[in-house]
C-alpha cells in the first residue's frame, strides 16, 4: 500500500481527461456518497460540489454526445448542453455542443421542454421498435430518432449508431439503470466516480441498477485527484 501524494499545482483536467484517439470510447461520469449512494433526495446535484460541477461540464464539452436515461432527464429537469467556462480549444473542429442522447421505451417526454426546442444541436432520442407510434412521431419531429432494439433498447447497436454519426467520444452520464446496462453489454471503457464526504443510508440506487453484471469488468486506477474532501477516481478498463 502507499500514500497518494498530492501533486503540487493546479492539475491540466482537459489534458488529464482527453479521450484516447482513433477509437470508439465510452466513458461515465458518476457522484456517489462514501456508503454508495447514487441520489441524495432523489437527485445526484447534492452529492457534488463546484469542482465535481466544473469537471461535469468539462467531460460534456470533451465528449462528442452525451448519453443518459429518460428517467435522469426527468429527474433532473435536464436541458440542452450549453457551452461552458473551460471549454477553450476543446471542442475546435466540432459543433460546439455534444447533443445529448436520451434512452427510452416509453417517450414518456417532455418534446415542447427547451432540452428539444432549445437544443444547438438536434437531440437523439434512442427509441425501441415497439414505441408507441404517436410518441414516436412527435419525437421526429422535435429530434434524431436513432430505432436500435425491439422491444428493450439494443446498447451495443445504439453505439454503433452513434458512431456511425460521428459520435465516437461516448460520455454516459447514467442513471444508473442505464448505465447497469451499459456495463453488462460490456460497453463501458471508463469510469470517472466522484467520491463524496457523505454517509446517507437509507436505500437509494447504487451507481450501477440492475441484475448482477454477467462478465464484471475490472478496472485499473488512472488517477485519484482531490479538491476539498471529494475525491475524483478514473478507472478504466484492465484489457
Ligand atoms: N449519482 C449520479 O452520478 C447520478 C447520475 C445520473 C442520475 N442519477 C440519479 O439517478 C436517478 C435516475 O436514475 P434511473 O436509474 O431511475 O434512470 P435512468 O437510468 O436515467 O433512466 C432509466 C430510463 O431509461 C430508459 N431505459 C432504460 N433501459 C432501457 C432499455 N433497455 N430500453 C429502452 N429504454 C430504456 C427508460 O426510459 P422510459 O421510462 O422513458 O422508457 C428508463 O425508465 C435520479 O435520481 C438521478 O438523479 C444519479
Amino acid at each position: 500500500m502507499r500514500t497518494l501524494s498530492p501533486e503540487p499545482g493546479e492539475v491540466d483536467l482537459a489534458e488529464r481527461y482527453a479521450y484516447p484517439a482513433d477509437t470508439t470510447w465510452m466513458r461515465a461520469n458518476m457522484v456517489a456518497s462514501l456508503d454508495g449512494a447514487a441520489q441524495r433526495d432523489g437527485r445526484s446535484g447534492g452529492l457534488g460540489n463546484a469542482a465535481d460541477r466544473h469537471l461535469f461540464l468539462l467531460l460534456r464539452g470533451l465528449a462528442d454526445v452525451v448519453i443518459v436515461g429518460a428517467g435522469t432527464v426527468r429527474a433532473e429537469g435536464y436541458g440542452p448542453v450549453r457551452p461552458s467556462e473551460g471549454w477553450d480549444g476543446v471542442r475546435d473542429g466540432r459543433p460546439p455542443v455534444p447533443p445529448i442522447a436520451i434512452a427510452s421505451r416509453t417517450l414518456d417526454l417532455d418534446f415542447d421542454a427547451p432540452i428539444f426546442t432549445e437544443a444547438r444541436v438536434p437531440t437523439i432520442v434512442l427509441a425501441t421498435a415497439t414505441a408507441d407510434p404517436v410518441r414516436l412521431k412527435a419525437a421526429r419531429e422535435r429530434a434524431d430518432v436513432i430505432i436500435a432494439g425491439r422491444d428493450s433498447l439494443d446498447f451495443p447497436a445504439a453505439v454503433r449508431e452513434l458512431a456511425a454519426r460521428g459520435h465516437r467520444r461516448l460520455l454516459c452520464e447514467g442513471g444508473p439503470g442505464v448505465l447497469a446496462q451499459v456495463v453488462a453489454a460490456g460497453l463501458l471503457d471508463e469510469l470517472c466516480l466522484t467520491l463524496s464526504p457523505i454517509l446517507l443510508g437509507g436505500h437509494p440506487a447504487r451507481i450501477l441498477n440492475g441484475p448482477p453484471v454477467p462478465v464484471p469488468p475490472e478496472m485499473t486506477l488512472a488517477h485519484a485527484l482531490q479538491d476539498e474532501d471529494l475525491l475524483f477516481l478514473r478507472y478504466t478498463r484492465s484489457r
